[in-house]
């Protein structure tokens, strides 16, 4: 071999690992490669063509209808202007006449959403004012703009910038003798010049690399900005590996929302991932309001902040007549549909986030056992292997919920079916996993390998249960089995047929006791473009996968967690897990952050993408603990364990080709440090549990960046390295190697005071804090004034842990009260819905802590019982305690004081959690 050449291959192989670890950016567009997003982006601001048609106005109690007219084109669209409950006002615009039917999504909300009486509607020359309540909404009318008032200050303003866009439908332009674009007729005269959309080479065809995209129906995106005068940052619309707040996209390409297999992702980026929510908040320390985007087409958002350009500044003082004052702007543009946008009128953040659960609904109490901790390895080999695998958890006395069996387990990946060789028989495997208490998870993509021995294949073939290419004929496209077919979750034909396929006597092997997880739903389609599907293909009703791509996986979930549902005959609680997940994904399925990396920052990001899925509505979020790609060494693996206890969902999974990397793989010292982080977890699950019925009955997330509870606080609007679990503790893990302090930022204008779980050492100056850490623990803190219930005996999973008793942590402010809520049930079922559960309020106040039932109507036989209560900072003297209750009448209790850190524990109340109580502290 030549030198040369050896010298080429030498430095191949010394850069390899680099070049590996990246994501190709090759695969994927930028915003200049995708037409609509070129078309819609050199919109320049100011010049909207838009007008109302004052004389069209029709009202109705709730809604405005009005036409609205495109000076440059000639053609008319409708906008309707609803009032919803919740201060939420709902803009609806499209064409008059639309050539053709434009794509509206029906799966997104969960529900017709709810419609409030208009209290008077107003018309000028200029503008129309529509009142409900202490919210108005003024239509101007040339140029159309719509302002959004609350109390009289002004929130949301939209097309104030004059970027609106709306691509009506149109004959593909014939050329001319002379060679030139001419429009339809019917559409395009003289008088009207059109809007520029034909003369972008990708707008009746694309190309990206080798695909080609027929594009049937040309240009018809949509697009609008939208103002919100006084914030300071915008969040939400994720998911992407970035950092909670948005940052301007003025000089980067804007963020993306298409569901996408990204390989490697990295961190800091705007680029598109698996899910797609298209939700946008705004804060300032006046006002949190939001703009839900309905719409399932590809989306790109581009981000303005107050610094970015005088443009901004000068709309603001004219639309607040103010001189300086911070806002945010946003940009929302999608490739088809209709332009369908929700406003919510806050004014704080937790108000924005429930109106935002009000339309797209809450997700469903989960199982106890899902928020325990899960087992997972691409690929777990054989039934041995897992049984192995589940054995020694119980031998290095670690809890475990659930072992995951990833694609290899399938009969070469025709899912539904198992591999024979190494899992002869499942039921056995599943059988030994559920006489312990636990679960096990398989995957189910929605990929199906063609091959005629295939049951799934012929039926869906047979049926025309496919998605199908232009021409009619089922697509195929290549995944995990090799060539594959992608049933269409849109007919409800497949949808029904798809759920027969869970039923026990169908799925051999399975029990009530095996729940899914749904991998690869974006859908991952190798050799596709981007990865994906083309956008081209056509589905059920003959809509275009263009219009309907990013709900696609959400329409997979869908069906699995209605198969699971009527798998055990609506009584068990389904569990599915998702990768991909559209506005309401909530309501089916956790979801986990995909494919990461064994490394610091992949750990770091874990923290801002998990919080801006649950302020998007979904609170169930995890990442793979310990990173996908790559293998991590013990402190990676260690710091992974203690932050992932504080996410919701808390999985450790990896790439096949990783080292085995169970808990105790590592060494003595990993192996415990890791047990304290499960056995941490484990006491909280009460806390987490209560916090996830409260979020499913007021859609408040279970995890909650620092601006939520702490709107004034502006140093904590961009921190999204801590978290705080409901409202009463305060999370901020390690994300850095070698660490021996980390910044703790803490919140509360000086009226709170958080103390260390661990300790009990009191904090109460409100900003950064340097802690001291060491490699056992994390910071993690309580808030004076919160009582939280945690079970401290810790058993190998939550089915043994159910009866256990309670233990409650409460810390009295300064005042010397402190309250908290504690939900209990049967942790499987949905007897809940039916009043079988017992909602529980206990407070300390004036000496005494008092236990009452929120739900009187409700009830449930718990075995559990009040085995301790530790009060922090506690009135000073208290020499004992005495319980008063029905069952047991008057108790003189225990109590004991620890001057060290200044906690009065009192022990053995032993009254049953489902009685009333109150125990007085005396001196
Ligand atoms: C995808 C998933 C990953 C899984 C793998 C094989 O990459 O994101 O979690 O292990 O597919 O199924």
């Amino acid at each position: 071999m030549a030198s040369y050449v050896r010298l080429a291959l030498f430095l191949i192989l010394l850069c390899s690992p680099f070049l590996v670890d990246a994501v190709n950016r090759d695969n994927f567009k930028r915003c200049d490669q995708s037409s609509f997003c070129r078309r819609c982006r050199k919109i320049e601001p100011g010049k909207t063509p838009y007008q109302l048609l004052p004389d069209t106005l029709i009202q109705n109690e709730s809604m405005i209808t009005i036409d609205l007219f495109n000076k440059d084109t000639g053609v008319s669209y409708v906008v309707q202007l609803t009032s919803l409950k919740e201060s939420t006002f709902r803009l609806h615009i499209n064409e008059k006449n639309p050539l053709h039917p434009r794509y509206e999504n029906e799966y997104a909300l969960h529900d017709q959403p709810q419609i409030t009486k208009l209290d008077s509607v107003e018309k000028t020359t200029e503008s129309i004012t529509v009142v409900k309540g202490e919210n108005k909404a003024i239509l101007y009318v040339n140029p159309f703009k719509i302002d959004l008032y609350s109390q009289g200050v002004l929130i949301i303003s939209a097309n104030a910038r004059g970027l609106m866009r709306f691509e009506h439908l149109r004959t593909k332009p014939v050329r001319s003798e002379q060679g030139e674009n001419a429009e339809g007729a019917e559409i395009n005269n003289n008088t009207y010049p059109g809007d520029g959309a034909d003369s972008d080479p990708g707008a009746w065809e694309e190309n990206f690399k080798e695909h080609h995209d027929a594009k049937p129906f040309g240009p018809e995106a949509v697009a609008m900005d939208f103002s919100f005068p006084g914030s300071e940052h915008a969040y939400g619309v994720p998911e992407h590996a970035d950092s909670l707040a948005l940052q301007s996209t003025k000089s980067t390409d804007p963020y993306r929302l298409y569901n996408l297999d990204v390989f490697e992702y990295e961190t800091n980026e705007r680029m598109a991932l698996y899910g797609a929510i298209p939700v946008l908040y705004a804060h300032g320390k006046e006002r949190s309001s939001g703009v839900f985007w309905h719409n399932t087409a590809e989306t790109w958002i581009d981000i303005l902040s107050s610094a970015d350009n005088n443009v901004v500044e000068s709309i603001v003082n004219f639309v607040s007549g103010s001189t300086k004052k911070s806002q945010v702007d946003a940009y929302f543009m999608s490739e088809s549909g209709v332009i369908d946008v929700f406003f919510m009128l806050g004014p704080k953040p937790l108000d924005v986030f429930k109106q935002y659960t009000v339309l797209t609904g809450t997700a469903p109490l989960p199982q106890m056992f899902a928020l325990g901790y899960h087992q997972s390895r691409w690929n777990y080999n054989d039934q041995d292997d897992v049984a192995t695998i589940a054995e020694s958890f119980d031998t290095h006395d670690l809890p475990l919920e659930a072992m995951w069996l990833d694609i290899e387990y399938a009969d070469n990946k025709k899912y539904f079916t198992w591999d024979s060789r190494k899992f002869p028989n499942p039921l056995e495997m599943v059988h030994n996993l559920t006489g312990k208490g636990r679960k096990l998870v398989v995957i189910i993509d929605p990929h199906i390998k063609r091959d005629n021995n295939y049951f799934l294949h012929n039926d869906a073939t047979s049926f025309g249960y496919y998605i199908k290419n232009r021409d009619g004929k089922d697509y195929e496209g290549w995944c995990w089995p090799g060539s594959s077919s992608y049933l269409d979750f849109f007919d409800p034909k497949v949808i029904e047929y798809y759920v027969g396929l869970y039923n026990l006597d169908k799925f051999h092997g399975t029990t009530n006791d095996v729940y899914i997880w749904n991998d690869m739903n974006e859908p991952s389609v190798f050799n596709g473009p981007e990865i994906t599907a083309l956008k081209d293909l056509v589905h059920h009703g003959g809509w275009e996968h263009r219009d309907v791509h990013n709900i696609n996986g959400h329409m997979y979930i869908r069906a699995t967690y209605e198969a699971l549902f009527r798998r055990s005959g609506g009584s068990l609680r389904p569990f599915v897990l998702t990768r991909s997940f559209f506005a309401g994904s909530q309501r089916y399925a956790t979801m986990w952050t995909g494919d990461n990396m064994a490394d610091w920052n992949h750990l770091r990001i874990s923290y801002p993408m998990c919080l801006s899925v649950a302020i998007s509505g979904m609170s169930f979020c995890g990442a793979d603990v310990g990173g996908f790609f790559k293998n991590p060494d013990s402190e990676l693996f260690i710091r992974w364990y203690q932050a992932g206890a504080w996410l919701p969902f808390f999985r450790q999974h990896s790439h096949i080709e990783t080292k085995r990397r169970e808990p105790w793989t590592f060494n003595e010292e990993t192996t415990q440090i890791v047990r304290e982080a499960l056995r941490l977890r484990y006491s909280y699950l009460p806390l987490w549990y209560t916090l996830f019925r409260e979020h499913e009955v007021n859609g408040l997330p279970v995890i909650r960046p620092l601006w939520a509870h702490y709107p004034l606080e502006s140093e904590a609007f961009t921190i999204d390295d801590h978290l705080l679990l409901g409202d009463s503790l305060l999370v901020r893990p390690v994300f850095q190697s070698g660490a021996t302090e980390v910044a703790v930022y803490f919140p509360g204008e000086n009226k709170v005071t958080w103390y260390d779980i661990d300790t009990m050492q009191p904090y109460q100056k409100t900003g950064y804090i340097k802690i001291p850490v060491t490699i056992h623990k994390i910071p993690v803190f309580q808030r004076s004034g919160s009582i939280v219930p945690r079970k401290m005996r810790i058993r190998r999973s939550t089915v043994a842990m159910k009866n256990d008793p309670y233990t409650l942590i409460i810390i009295a402010d300064s005042n010397g009260k402190a309250s908290g809520n504690l939900y209990i049930d049967d942790e499987t079922s949905f007897e809940y819905r039916h009043g079988k559960y017992l909602y529980v309020r206990i407070t300390l106040d004036s000496n005494k802590i008092t236990s009452t039932l929120i739900d009187k109507l409700a009830s449930y036989e718990t075995q559990s019982w009040l085995e301790r209560i530790d009060v922090a900072n506690p009135p000073q003297g208290i020499k004992s305690a005495q319980l008063e209750s029905h069952s047991m009448g008057r108790v003189t209790l225990e109590t004991t004081y620890n001057p060290h850190n200044n906690v009065l524990t009192i022990r053995k109340p032993a009254v049953n959690m489902g009685e009333e109580w109150t125990i007085e502290l005396l001196h």
